[in-house]
């Protein structure tokens, strides 16, 4: 298959890129470089590239040229910096995919696996023993502050067990990069129903691995961990540490995209399907800093108690319908894999930011 591969000079887009090379497919790359996600000189895909915006129909119409499937991971990526980056990220996530969508439909493209994201959901499941499977809404500044971290029952008040998600969990996006993953899935869903296209969402969790940028307040939790490591420092821990996560490797969610690329045909046309794309095996960011440090012998995490307003408790997927529909089985483990991450490159940076 001929794929293009939107943000394939990205951490996830770059593996991806070698996935489907492995697997005998044709990626070809549409990446518009940005400087948030390429700070320093980006490592570019080994595969043929087109330099050019999401949001650039002309440029998407001519990339889609002998394309039989689309995988698209460009996006803003992260928390930002503050409310002002709205536009930036309404406009590169959901414009874009608006684009995309658009000049498929028109080229007749009709296979389409999204990044999508745990951050769909919110805050992950919660158990309470009385009333059974319940919804906590976004945590007070002032239990934050206090350092009450855990979510109570929101009908009693009890503490609450943290489960699973599974796929047909209630949404409920927390800022706006969350707002516009779930847009680009609405919008996936819709390309699919007008056009008769066949479109998964993959809803990545934690993704981790080699390649990973560096921080930016665009990264991720474990590239703060990792760089702090490089520079000699102990990785600062918010919150107690013992906020829930699944950590995938970038190597098993460049697989799930493989799997899902090569399954899309067969599956009903004008369906959309969403996927949890995870380790299956919950770890706790206290437990990611600790690892991270033991594997470069580096200083011990502290925990600061810091957070940040947009973040959730406890978030662990339920992928057992990505194994069990697609036959994806996750490879690499979490001891493996972070004393790999540890060690490993991380994406250049100039060093502007
Ligand atoms: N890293 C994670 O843990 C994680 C978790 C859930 C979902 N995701 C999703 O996975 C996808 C890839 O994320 P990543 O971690 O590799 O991020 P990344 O920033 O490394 O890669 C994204 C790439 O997309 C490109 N891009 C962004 N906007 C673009 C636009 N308008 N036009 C063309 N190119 C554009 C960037 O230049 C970059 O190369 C994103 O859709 C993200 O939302 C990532
Ligand atoms: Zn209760």
């Amino acid at each position: 298959m001929r794929v293009l591969v939107t943000g394939g000079a990205g951490f996830i887009g770059a593996h991806i890129v070698t996935a489907l090379t492995e697997r005998g497919h044709e990626p070809v790359v549409l990446d518009a470089l940005l400087p948030t996600a390429h700070p320093g000189p980006p490592d570019l895909p080994g595969a043929e590239m087109v330099l050019a915006d999401v949001r650039d129909a002309e440029a998407v119409r001519a990339a889609l040229r002998g394309v039989d499937a689309v995988c698209h991971q460009a996006a803003m990526v992260g928390l930002g910096k503050d409310f002002a980056d709205a536009p930036a990220y309404v406009g590169c996530n959901d414009l874009g995919t608006a684009v995309l969508l658009a000049g498929m439909a028109k080229a007749g493209v009709n296979r389409l696996v999204l990044a999508g994201s745990m951050v769909v959901y919110g805050e992950g499941r919660y158990d309470c023993p009385r009333d059974g499977v319940v919804r906590p809404g976004p945590r007070a500044v002032a239990d934050l502050e206090a350092g009450r971290f855990e979510p109570l029952c929101p009908v009693c008040g009890a503490e609450l067990v943290p489960g699973l998600v599974d796929e047909d969990a209630p949404v409920e996006p927390r800022n706006v990069y969350a707002t516009t993953k779930l847009t680009q899935e609405h919008l996936a869903a819709a390309w699919a129903r007008s056009t008769g296209g066949h479109a998964v969402s993959l809803r990545y969790h934690n993704v981790y691995g080699p390649g990973m940028p560096r921080d930016t307040p665009y990264a991720g939790v474990a590239s703060f961990f990792r760089s702090s490591l490089a520079r000699g420092e102990a990785p600062r821990v918010f919150e107690d540490g013992a906020q829930r996560r699944d950590f995938v490797h970038v190597r098993d969610v460049a697989a799930a995209n493989a799997v899902a690329l090569e399954a899309a045909g067969g599956r009903a046309a004008g369906s959309f399907t969403a996927y949890n794309t995870g380790s299956g095996e919950p770890h706790t960011i206290g437990e990611m800093a600790s690892a991270l440090s033991a594997a470069r012998s580096g200083p011990e995490p502290v925990v600061t108690g810091e957070f940040r307003l947009g973040d959730v408790r406890h978030v662990t997927a339920d992928s057992a319908r990505l194994r069990r529909e697609l036959g994806w089985l996750p490879r690499v483990g979490f001891a493996e894999g972070m004393a790999e991450f540890a060690r490993a490159q991380q994406r250049a940076s100039s060093g502007v930011r």
